[in-house]
């Protein structure tokens, strides 16, 4: 049976855009890098500030894209030791230029973030905005932003939410995996972060979008406990 209805994934130009977004290739790649920081400067400036970057800290990024949150991690903490992962050799090259000034303090590298050439428990945190849409099923990616974490090390992960990405043409269920609350928070758990220490929020962006921001600490020894407010007060301005 045809249908006349445009399909996501039957190589119409939403699909087009939706895979561009996935893994950003070639001209319209790098295009699309450059529309991608207006479009995702408000979810990465608040990213950041609930990563509250320090000098000395190891921090890694994964899925930067273009590399404006890199940009804004360097500015606040100018002291850090900032590495990435972004499988768009377009990407890497996009954000090396914006971020040159960093010079040898950043190590930005093209790879899959289903298998992290870094050892078990190397970062202090880690950042992921608008990642998450491509991680696996089956939880690998998600496990390996867990395992490079340091035992009390914070993961930062963004994501706009289902109901807000239904709305739109782009974002179809070929390349894109959609997040409610409660998907982000069994993805978390299923990665190995202990309920008692993810925090989600919600964030309202323009336009009425909505997304959900979660920062999860990795434990510290196997039992469970409650994350102490004092503790996340920093970043209690998401
Ligand atoms: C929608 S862009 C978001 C970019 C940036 N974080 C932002 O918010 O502006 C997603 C980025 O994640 C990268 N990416 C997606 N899946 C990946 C994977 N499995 N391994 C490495 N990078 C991946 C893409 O290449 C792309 O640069």
């Amino acid at each position: 049976m045809t249908s006349t209805l445009p399909q996501h994934g039957g190589g119409d130009i939403w699909s087009r855009i939706d895979h561009q977004f996935a893994h950003p290739k070639g001209v319209a790649g790098r295009l699309l890098g450059h529309v991608m920081v207006p479009l995702n400067r408000t979810p990465n400036r608040k990213a950041v500030a609930a990563l509250a970057p320090q000098a000395g800290e190891a921090i890694l990024e994964v899925g930067f894209g273009p590399g404006q949150a890199l940009g804004e991690i360097l500015a606040a903490a100018p002291g850090c030791r900032l590495h990435g992962i972004d499988r768009s050799a377009e990407m890497v090259d996009l954000a090396c230029r914006r971020n040159a000034r960093a010079g040898s303090k950043l190590d930005l590298r093209v790879g899959n973030l289903d298998n992290l050439p870094w050892p078990d428990a190397r970062f202090d945190k880690v950042l992921a905005v608008n990642v998450a849409y491509f991680f696996d099923e089956e939880g690998v990616a998600a496990r390996e932003l867990h395992r490079v974490l340091r035992p009390g090390g914070r993961l930062v992960l963004y994501v706009t939410d289902r109901e807000t990405m239904a709305r739109w043409r782009l974002a179809g269920p070929e390349t894109h995996r959609l997040y409610g609350e409660a998907d982000v928070q069994a993805m978390l758990v299923a990665a190995g972060f202990a309920p008692g220490r993810i925090r989600l929020t919600s964030i309202s962006l323009p336009f009425g979008m909505k997304g959900w921001m979660a920062m999860a600490e990795r434990s510290r020894q196997s039992s469970v406990t409650m994350l102490d407010p004092a503790e996340t007060k920093a970043s209690a301005s998401w």
